[in-house]
């Protein structure tokens, strides 16, 4: 009996240092993978303010990301469609139009992401990141002349490829 109380203790005491180092090496990692992002602010927050990703491996993390880039991807579509409808400047409707064209085929991209993930092509998807990566600036090109791009274009834009740059990074840690 004395025996087995003395084990039961040692096993807590034993295991409490283990269950702390796994703690921080968690927040470390979000760490890690931030640290490493160009847009580091929105890394922190997609990683650290969703609830899902507390306790999180790096393929959980990736399974976030690229759901949080497919909703941001599609909030971007849509926003351009309003600014595109609101305008009536022949030059502004050409423009939303090529960005409308650009966020479409990054939407359309980020669709096969949960597939690749599934399959761990991570290849593929590290591939595909580097082509839908891309059509944010694109987009932000058609306004290197006047008029200027509305600033929430732009940070809907810098958001997107924030959220991208997480994916390409992520798929290091796979
Ligand atoms: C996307 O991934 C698929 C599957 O691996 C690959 O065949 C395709 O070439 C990739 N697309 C791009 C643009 O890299
Ligand atoms: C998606 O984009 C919008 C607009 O830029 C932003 O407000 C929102 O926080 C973004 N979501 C994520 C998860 O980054």
């Amino acid at each position: 009996m004395a025996h087995s109380y003395n084990f039961a203790i040692f096993m807590i005491v034993s295991l409490l240092p283990i269950s702390f180092t796994l703690t921080i090496v968690k927040a470390d990692l979000i760490d890690e993978i931030c640290s490493k992002t160009v847009i580091k602010d929105v890394c922190y927050y997609a990683l650290r303010e969703d609830p899902r990703s507390k306790g999180a491996n790096p393929e959980d993390l990736m399974a976030i990301v690229i759901d949080l880039t497919q909703k941001n991807a599609t909030f971007t579509c849509n926003l351009v469609s309003t600014l595109l409808k609101e305008t009536t400047d022949p030059k502004l409707k050409t423009r939303y139009t090529l960005c409308l064209g650009n966020f479409n085929k990054a939407s359309n991209i980020l669709v096969k992401f949960p597939n690749l993930l599934r399959s761990k092509d991570y290849y593929g998807l590290s591939a595909n990141a580097s082509a839908a990566i891309r059509e944010p600036s694109n987009c932000d090109n058609n306004f290197l002349e006047p008029p200027v791009e509305v600033p929430e274009l732009r940070e809907a834009s810098d958001n997107l490829r924030g959220l991208i740059d997480v994916i390409l990074v992520l798929v290091g840690f796979l």
